[in-house]
């Protein structure tokens, strides 16, 4: 390949059912629950040799906007999600070289659950299984498990702490070679090559060993996405790839210098980790129809406000409706994603709660890539050159066949063409795609 190549990666909010008014957005509206669009998307991934599909949750229907699930629910947002381990088992069996990564909330599952479905996962799929490592942020979440909040910010990332280190001691409860299969001796597992971890922590305790077997992997690929101080360190400690989503070249910069100097502080090599940064790339087959998109979706964010605020207010815990529009914002503070919150508070100043929002909305994530596959792939090389590495994590508000063929047809062969992604898998498994540049 020409040059340094980048990483991509595929983040699927859910269903996404949300897009099924669109124009060409098939029948999304009445088939969503079935496999076939998973299935389709899965496979698009791996014909454009995509490292890994993240597969997002959260588990809960919004209510974050005038105490009622009803803006959520008429709109499809955020909801329907289902079972990411699920999605995950089937798409596994769809590919052969695609990496996949379901997210599993560090309060909704035991340490023991997770280490048994996300190894199950490496083993099904031939060492491609990951997991997106997430602590939660919403209290709603947290009574749909019997609880009346989630812990406080910091505390999770305690909790995380414990939480990683049983995973990670069932993940190596069967020692390399405990499998013997000697057809001769008749001993299939050498059991003292098997372990107990006994691990008691403050917040978990663990028996062991982990009674679904070693992984292919040894350890599943951890994705984690912390943004906050605390957030970023753990992600520094454990992440084989971090996904972030910090607005502008700049601060994406110093995102990836930050992660890779707490890397080297934790004693690990900072290449061990790929950040890929959060893009929707708007790719139209020529500049008038993308100067349309761009014009067309700064009309919808004015004209639903209500929307854009309530979406908000789902992924940084607050109900927002009772603010004054034309008024600059006040004080806001979270117990939910706090970098989220605080870099819109960052891009606010000056701003009414209005307009903020609406310049919030009709952004892309880090930066805007739109055009024609030519004009977004020489961007996403420019950006990359600036930052150092290591890819995008790229995503389609609106997920239907359209939009993913934009991606997976359109841009990708240009990127390939330039020699900034691979053309082909070098290796069966995640980790070693991931490290293979
Ligand atoms: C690209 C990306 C994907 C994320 N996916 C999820 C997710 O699926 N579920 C979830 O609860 N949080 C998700 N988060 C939120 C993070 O786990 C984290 O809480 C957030 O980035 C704020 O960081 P902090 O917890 O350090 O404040 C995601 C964040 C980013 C940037």
């Amino acid at each position: 390949m020409a040059g340094k190549p980048f990483h991509l990666a595929w983040f699927l909010q859910g269903s996404s059912i949300a897009g099924w008014g669109d124009p060409f957005a098939g029948n999304i509206a009445r088939d969503w629950m079935s496999a076939g669009a998973f299935l389709d998307l899965a496979r698009a991934m791996e014909r454009a040799c995509f490292d890994y599909v993240l597969i997002e949750d959260s588990i809960y229907v919004g209510e974050n906007w005038k105490n009622s699930r009803e803006i959520f629910l008429a709109n499809g947002m955020c909801a329907p999600r289902q079972e990411p381990s699920v999605v995950a088992t089937l798409m596994a069996a769809a590919t052969t070289r695609l990496g996949i990564v379901p997210t599993l909330s560090t309060f909704a599952y035991h340490p023991y659950l997770t280490s048994r479905i996300v190894g199950s996962l490496d083993q099904i799929s031939g060492g491609r299984g990951g997991w997106n490592m997430v602590t939660g942020s919403s209290d709603l979440s947290a009574m749909n498990f019997g609880m009346d909040a989630l812990p406080e910010h910091d505390a999770r990332y305690l909790m995380a702490e414990e939480y990683i280190q049983i995973c990670k001691g069932l993940w190596g409860s069967w020692e390399p070679g405990a499998i013997v299969a000697d057809r001769d001796s008749g001993l299939l597992i050498d059991h003292t090559k098997v372990h107990t971890i006994d691990f008691k922590g403050e917040y978990y305790a663990s028996r062991g060993p982990l009674n679904s077997g070693p992984l292919p992997q040894g350890r599943p690929v951890i994705a984690q996405a912390g943004g906050s101080k605390m957030g970023k360190a753990f992600a520094a400690r454990h992440a084989d790839t971090i996904v972030a989503a910090p607005r502008g070249v700049a601060a994406m910069k110093k995102y990836r210098d930050d992660i890779r100097a707490e890397m080297m502080a934790a004693g690990r090599d900072p290449d061990d980790c790929k950040v890929l940064f959060l893009l929707q790339p708007i790719v139209t087959e020529t500049k008038a129809e993308a100067a349309e998109k761009i014009a067309m979706r700064r009309e919808f964010s004015e004209k639903n406000i209500d929307r854009m605020l309530a979406r908000f207010g789902w992924s940084t815990n607050l109900d927002l409706s009772d603010c004054d529009l034309d008024a600059p914002i006040g004080e806001l503070t979270t117990n939910g994603h706090q970098s989220s919150l605080a870099q819109f508070l960052d891009n606010s100043k000056g701003k009414t709660l209005r307009q903020a929002i609406v310049d919030h909305t009709t952004k892309g994530y880090c930066v805007d890539v739109v055009g024609t596959p030519d004009t977004c792939a020489g961007m996403m090389a420019e950006i990359m050159e600036e930052i150092g590495g290591d890819g995008f994590l790229i995503e389609q508000p609106n997920v239907h066949r359209k939009a993913i063929a934009s991606i997976t047809d359109g841009l990708v062969p240009e990127l390939m063409h330039r020699g900034l992604t691979r053309k082909a898998y070098a290796h069966e498994q995640l980790r070693d795609n991931l490290l293979d540049f």
